[in-house]
């Protein structure tokens, strides 16, 4: 097995999935103050060395997504924070990409940048513990999007991003997220979703990527947020294992979900639903932001020094995720908060 196999099938290994704890300076300041914390460097890094150092970090967390602000802070005891969560027995990531902008030529669509000086940044992260990375493409979906040209390019910078990874000894997460607003129904997003694929996967060819050496991070299968027509989880399940398994190839280690704008215990729940009936050979498991940290920053926010309890919210939300991976879950588990 090559060392980036490894490295992948290590950040999934049985019942345990990713924390993506990537967000941008920006999107954590609305976190922030979604709860009344003022987005400081500091309360920025108390958060966030609250998970890091929960007992939910070993059981259930693989693999830790960082921002670049994070990677380079050091906790209180003077610990990096990749040592802090390499010492909980996860491995720290970081997220590259320097954002989605408008895609010139079709300007209501995104266009996710970086490339330019990817290769020095990748030799710092590498140094100071990163073993992973994360590139975010997003497609709006509506009766005239994604065009060709959005599907086209954000899959020729992926392919250009997951070479340039792969030539620093990292492990790609390739993210093409076909986002849940909008009207549509179900058979639009596998639809758009396939498509998106399909386009990824024959860059990545044609880039020479290792594909054992990579994380796909798809969205699930799942009408628009203002659908009219609501699906269920057997639904949900289904058309995400059959997209996955037409359009993915099967050398690929391993599927992350993103959550995407579900609840905590929809994600939870759909990817059960995944993991009960999926007879494709890849591994699916989880790479959330939200859906594991919501309740944890919610409590937090109610009093910043309570560790203990935003702790034990991180960890019971990491074990019902981790119960998940194989099918192990079921609600009445949901009421079990202990330790
Ligand atoms: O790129 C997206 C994030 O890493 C995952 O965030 O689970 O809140 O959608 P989410």
């Amino acid at each position: 097995m090559s060392d980036l196999e490894n490295i992948a099938k290590q950040i999934l290994a049985k019942g345990k999935g990713i924390l993506a704890a990537d967000e941008s300076t920006g999107t954590m300041t609305k976190r922030l103050s979604s709860i009344n914390i003022e987005s400081t460097l500091e309360n920025r890094l108390k958060f966030r060395e609250t998970l890091f150092s929960s007992q939910g970090m070993k059981d259930y967390i693989g693999g830790v997504i960082l921002y670049d602000e994070t990677i380079k802070q050091k906790t209180s005891s003077g610990k990096s924070i990749p040592d802090l969560i390499k010492s909980f027995g996860s491995i720290p990531g970081i997220k590259v990409d320097t954002g989605a902008k408008n895609l010139a030529g079709s300007n209501e669509e995104k266009i996710t940048e970086g490339l330019d000086g990817l290769r020095e940044r990748l030799a710092e992260y590498f140094i100071l513990g990163a073993r992973f990375t994360k590139w975010r493409a997003v497609y709006n979906v509506s009766e005239k999007y994604p065009s060709d040209l959005a599907i086209k390019s954000n899959a020729h910078a992926l392919a250009r991003y997951a070479a340039l990874v792969q030539e620093a000894k990292m492990v790609p997460i390739v993210e093409p997220e076909v986002l849940m607003d909008g009207e549509h129904d179900i058979n639009k997003c596998f639809e758009i979703t396939s498509k998106v694929l399909k386009e990824c996967y024959k860059e990545l060819k044609i880039h020479n990527i290792n594909l054992k050496g990579t994380i796909l991070k798809p969205n699930m299968i799942l009408p628009g947020s203002k659908s009219k027509k609501k699906s269920n989880k057997t639904e949900i399940a289904k058309m995400t294992i059959k997209c996955l398994k037409e359009n993915v190839p099967s050398e690929v280690t391993g599927i992350a979900f993103l959550s995407g704008g579900q609840t905590e215990i929809e994600a939870t729940e759909n990817l059960n639903e995944i993991n009960k009936i999926n007879d494709s050979n890849f591994l699916m498991s989880f790479s959330y932001g939200r859906a594991l940290q919501q309740s944890a920053l919610k409590n937090w926010g109610k009093n910043i020094e309570d560790i203990d309890n935003t702790q034990k919210i991180f960890n019971h939300r990491s074990k019902m995720n981790g119960l998940s991976t194989s099918a192990k879950w079921n609600i009445d588990l949901e009421k079990q908060l202990t330790n």
